[in-house]
């Protein structure tokens, strides 16, 4: 079974003070840095880029997981992989090319994720599927924190982990989560959760790793 990866979005930490909430999140536990790019283009809101990920990769070991949300992504993908991301994920609807932005990604060496919207169907990425190191589900529409899971989403990660099958994919969920909405996720097949808002309330290293350790639990506890 997939191991469980929990992933802090720092979308939702103090942006003047950046380098050590990076720090604080790796020191309460987090698997993976959730990097969320916005462009203003794709998705109504605009957040980070290259340089800013580049000066974070310093302030920690463990992987960057980035989300792009920008349209084009290709004429990037270069300067993501230079930045220190680990895992590159693109949308299926931000070009018609998805399966050359899988390609181009996996060619600088790095993992290579691809994510859906809530409106999109499964069949976007099935033949695909063969080229990703990582699905992502979005349970909100992307472009900002703090909102509510969208439960509609459920069935759809159940009907990813079947197109995943036994294949080396981790099916990671975005988008209000929660200890709450968690466990549904989990029992659905997702192994990573990413979390914003739920981790980075309370502004401590003791407030992330109880914040961390309770989406853990959740998920853990619910496993298919
Ligand atoms: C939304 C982003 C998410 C977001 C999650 O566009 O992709 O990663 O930061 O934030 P919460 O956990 O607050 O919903
Ligand atoms: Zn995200």
């Amino acid at each position: 079974m997939r191991d469980i990866k929990i992933a802090p979005s720092i979308l939702a930490s103090d942006f003047s003070r950046l380098g050590e909430e990076v720090r604080a999140v790796t020191e309460a536990g987090a698997d993976w840095i959730h990097l969320d790019v916005m462009d203003g283009h794709f998705v109504p809101n605009i957040s980070y880029g290259p340089d800013v990920i580049a000066a974070l990769r310093a302030h920690t070991d463990i992987p960057f997981d980035c989300h792009l949300m920008i349209a084009p992504a290709d004429p990037y993908l270069e300067a993501f992989a230079k930045a220190g991301c680990d895992m590159i994920t693109v949308h299926a609807e931000a070009g018609p090319h998805l399966h050359r932005s899988l390609q181009a990604i996996r060619a600088l060496g790095k993992k290579a994720g691809v994510t859906l919207n809530p409106a999109t169907p499964v069949s976007a990425i099935e033949h695909v599927i063969d080229m990703v190191d990582l699905v992502l589900v979005m349970s909100v529409n992307p472009g900002f924190g703090g909102q509510k899971f969208i439960d509609a989403v459920v069935p759809k990660i159940a009907a990813i982990d079947a197109l995943i099958g036994d294949r080396p994919i981790d099916l990671e969920v975005d988008g209000g989560v929660t200890a709450q909405t968690a466990p549904a996720c989990a029992r659905a097949g997702a192994n990573a959760f990413v979390a914003g808002s739920a981790i980075f309330k309370g502004g401590t290293v003791d407030a992330y790793r109880a914040n961390i350790a309770a989406i853990r639990a959740a998920a853990t506890g619910n496993r298919p």
